[in-house]
């Protein structure tokens, strides 16, 4: 397989395993770029690319930027804040006066969940979604299991747990489904009102009880509690979220084996992970933040390349 099989990536679930081995075999040979003193290629001159960014991002948007950057691309920046939106333009209507100035592709993450498949079916450039509501962040699932195959070898087979507030997050379902399709086995881990009742029929186990969660993982990803998307208290307090479903270097020592810890940030670090566990050993935290560069590389040069539209 050379060429992916989506015009666009709006989701991991429109992706099949070989879509996202294609991916990786890509991202391995851009790792290998952007580790060189000139870490520039030329694959994607003459090709403009509009990062149109509608909610707050420090790693996306910067990833995104410099992978497009390295593929020497001419990149335009929109941030909501700041712009026409303040004065009622419509979504449609930005897009489009955005692809007036002949834009080839578009990167965007919206608070809306579906926003990335509402501009596909409206504009003709190429859309990569960069995260949408609580739906999915597809780059972001890719980059993880970029890194648990880095560092275990293989995803295949590799037992994942997710903890923490799955229910706003679009981190939890990307991986949950990304990871399933490489083979991987995944639970999520949180308290009753993080997760939501209809998980289980992806075929995700389902565990309230952090260190049994632990004892089974090889690798735990931890999520940031959202309060900016939670309309009403879902636990007491977050002193209380902290003690039964923070993961501390205690807690972390005391298992049978050793586990990989990830996070896709922004961290709340003493919340979901103590400062000790963000920077050990077990902690591939900013290995991911790299992987990102080489994962968003990939993605814009395949979708770049494909000329069947
Ligand atoms: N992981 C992630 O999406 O981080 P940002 O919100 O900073 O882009």
């Amino acid at each position: 397989m050379t060429k992916l099989s989506t015009k666009h990536l709006l989701g991991i679930k429109d992706l099949g395993k070989e879509d996202i081995q294609l991916i990786f075999s890509t991202a391995d040979n851009f790792k290998e770029v952007i580790n060189r003193p000139i870490k520039k290629v030329p694959s994607l001159r003459d090709t403009t690319i509009a990062n149109l960014f509608f909610e707050n991002s420090t790693r996306t948007k910067i990833s995104f930027e410099l992978a497009e950057k390295r593929l020497s691309a001419d990149v335009v920046n929109f941030s909501a804040s700041g712009s026409s939106l303040k004065k009622g333009e419509t979504l449609i209507d930005t897009v489009n006066n955005i692809l007036a100035m002949k834009i080839d592709m578009v990167v965007m993450r919206h608070p809306s969940p579906g926003a990335a498949l509402f501009l596909s079916r409206h504009i003709n450039s190429k859309i990569i979604n960069a995260g949408d509501g609580a739906h999915e962040h597809p780059t972001q699932a890719l980059l993880d299991a970029f890194s648990i195959r880095e560092k275990l070898g293989e995803v295949k087979g590799k037992k994942v747990v997710i903890v923490g507030d799955i229910m706003h997050s679009r981190v939890a379902l990307s991986n949950i489904f990304c990871l399933q399709k490489l083979g991987a086995e995944v639970m999520v881990c949180g308290p009753t009102t993080l997760i939501p009742k209809y998980i289980s029929s992806l075929g995700v186990k389902v565990e309230h009880n952090l260190r049994r969660a632990l004892e089974w993982c090889d690798v735990a990803n931890m999520l940031r509690i959202q309060l900016e998307r939670q309309d009403i208290n879902y636990f007491p307090s977050l002193r209380e979220y902290t003690m039964l479903y923070g993961v501390s270097k205690k807690m972390l020592d005391s298992l049978k084996k050793e586990i990989i810890i990830m996070h896709p940030g922004p961290i709340n670090r003493g919340v979901e992970i103590t400062s000790d566990v963000a920077d050990s050993k077990e902690s591939i935290i900013l290995n991911q933040v790299e992987n990102g560069v080489a994962i968003r590389m990939a993605v814009l040069f395949l979708l770049a390349g494909r000329t069947d539209q």
